[in-house]
């Protein structure tokens, strides 16, 4: 049973098209999940991060304000650097119990080098601007896109784009993105006329909350965002090995 690659837009990689969101590993507090949960042990990681490998899902979705999920993937991620597509955000943190926003130059920029040194590597494949909801204002009134390309332009970082909330924000986004991350479930298909203008351009589209982060159908959710032209990976939060095993089934009986 194992998942196939494809290329993501014409970004020049090929990823998974089911991939592992991983704010499960790091981060238990101020999510909106439906039931409270502890995070996993080390061994349970390794487990799921070596069952995803056999699966052959290659793209793993990290934050640095998902808590400890950068530090651990860092240390714990199987197998060989450049079997993996590893993708991190930029711009929030979490601190206490809080999310803080920063957008600028020097901000972003030491949140890579800090990403690079969580993830005890000396690339990224792909950094998005972590949106706080106001898009178009991080993309014209802050410099966090025009850093990023510089990183990029420093080899540092593969692709870059933004994790957007708003479908204004994803149009405006497209002309400096190779990649967008955007929210797409069977109750939320705002982003479909953004997903599709992205595949024509050849911009790769990830989904986050697939599965409306657990609230609804799990299985007919996941479906339609699979099915869905233009989408690259649906980046599926989970540490339940049997729910991993259960979408990776779910995929392949598409
Ligand atoms: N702003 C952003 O950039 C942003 C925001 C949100 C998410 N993301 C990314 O997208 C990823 C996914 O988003 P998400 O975690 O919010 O939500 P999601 O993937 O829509 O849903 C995850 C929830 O669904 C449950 N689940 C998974 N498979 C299941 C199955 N087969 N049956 C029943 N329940 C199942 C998981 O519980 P179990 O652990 O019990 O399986 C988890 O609670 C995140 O991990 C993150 O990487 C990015």
């Amino acid at each position: 049973m194992r998942l196939e690659p494809k290329p993501l837009g014409d970004c020049g990689i090929s990823v998974s098209p089911l991939s592992l969101g991983t704010v499960k590993l790091g981060r238990n507090t101020a999510v909106k999940y439906p039931s409270t949960f502890s995070l996993p042990s080390d061994e349970e990681v390794i487990s799921l991060l070596e069952m995803a490998r056999e699966f052959g899902i290659n793209l793993i979705d990290t934050a640095p304000a998902y808590g400890t999920s950068e530090e651990r993937l860092g240390r714990l991620l199987p197998g060989l650097r450049k079997d993996w597509v590893i993708c991190t955000k930029a711009g929030e943190t979490f601190v206490d119990g809080q999310s803080i926003y920063d957008f600028s130059r020097s901000a972003i920029e030491s949140s890579v080098r800090q990403s690079l040194h969580n993830l005890r590597t000396d690339y990224l494949d792909v950094v998005l601007i972590h949106s706080d909801g106001r898009d178009l204002e991080i993309l014209n009134e802050t410099d966090a896109m025009q850093t990023l390309q510089k990183l990029k332009d420093e080899g540092l970082v593969r692709l870059i784009g933004i994790s957007t909330k708003t479908v204004e924000g994803g149009f405006s986004a497209l002309d400096v993105s190779d990649v967008l991350m955007v929210t797409l479930n069977l109750k939320d298909q705002t982003q479909l006329p953004l997903i599709r203008a992205a595949e024509e351009r050849g911009c790769g589209i990830l989904v986050k909350k697939a599965m409306a982060s657990g609230h609804g159908d799990a299985t007919a959710n996941l479906k339609f965002s699979l099915s869905t032209p233009g989408v690259g990976s649906v980046v599926l939060g989970t540490i339940n090995p049997d729910h991993l095993k259960q979408n990776v089934e779910t995929a392949l009986a598409l």
